[in-house]
């Protein structure tokens, strides 16, 4: 049968600090695998910024997924080890069709084996926190029960959230740019990348309530409730 833990008790073992002359030190070992899914980067955006300003970052492993994989012959043994290597795993993608791109389903499909990912013996990723990056072509305003999408980005995601609670993950919300077809006429691309540099830095020292940060629509929601 499949094994569940629940997300408090992994917060809980997931917040270190160290102690020295009497002052708190939040310690950044939190280190970040960013899975990066983005068929036609050439006519990119906003995700190739995203991607430029990250690249290099200490403590972040950013693999593209379509240039390693371009026939999608996918290396189970090496991705599971990523995953093992790493605390906090971050898919980003444009939204296509509601959903990822198809390589990253790819992914999910061979890395997420049985007795590594799920079943009683394989408890690989718990402990660990699932987080998307996500641009969306349509407008904020129509993904909610109202707009044309009728549906919120973050209850059209559910096959991933419960992806990552089978596999005793901490979910956190999709930190997302709406409108991104316009997002460069409005000059909205460059803080936006600026805002994922900040969110990865929160996320390596510590800084982020994840169990608030959890409840949220979005992790944009997150940040501005807490003021982050
Ligand atoms: C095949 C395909 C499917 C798409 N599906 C959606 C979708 O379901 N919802 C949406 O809001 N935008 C959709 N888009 C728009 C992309 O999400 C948008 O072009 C992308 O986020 C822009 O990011 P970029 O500048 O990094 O390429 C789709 C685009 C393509 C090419």
């Amino acid at each position: 049968m499949f094994r569940f833990s629940f997300p408090w008790a992994v917060l809980a073992s997931i917040h270190p600090v160290s102690l020295r002359k009497k002052v708190i030190v939040p310690v950044a070992r939190n280190s970040i695998l960013i899975l990066y899914a983005h068929p036609s980067q050439g006519r990119s955006e906003v995700n190739q910024e995203m991607v430029h300003d990250v690249e290099g970052t200490a403590g972040v492993t950013l693999i593209d997924l379509y240039a390693e994989y371009p026939t999608f012959e996918i290396d189970i043994d090496r991705e599971q080890g990523r995953l093992r290597s790493h605390d906090i795993i971050v898919f980003q993608f444009p939204l296509y069709w509601y959903s990822t791109p198809s390589i990253l389903k790819e992914w999910q499909d061979l890395v997420l084996e049985y007795g590594f990912a799920y079943g009683s013996d394989g408890t690989a990723l718990h402990g660990k926190v699932f987080l998307t990056a996500i641009t969306t072509g349509g407008a904020e305003d129509a993904y909610s029960h109202e707009g044309y999408n009728h549906f919120p980005l973050r209850h059209l995601l559910s096959p991933l959230e419960q992806t990552a609670n089978l596999c005793g993950m901490t979910y956190l919300p999709p930190f997302v740019l709406y409108g991104s077809r316009t997002a460069r006429e409005h000059n909205h691309v460059a803080a936006h990348a600026d805002r994922w540099v900040h969110v990865l830095d929160l996320l390596k020292a510590d800084r982020l309530n994840l169990a608030k940060a959890a409840m949220a629509p979005t992790l944009n929601d997150a940040l501005e409730t807490e003021g982050l």
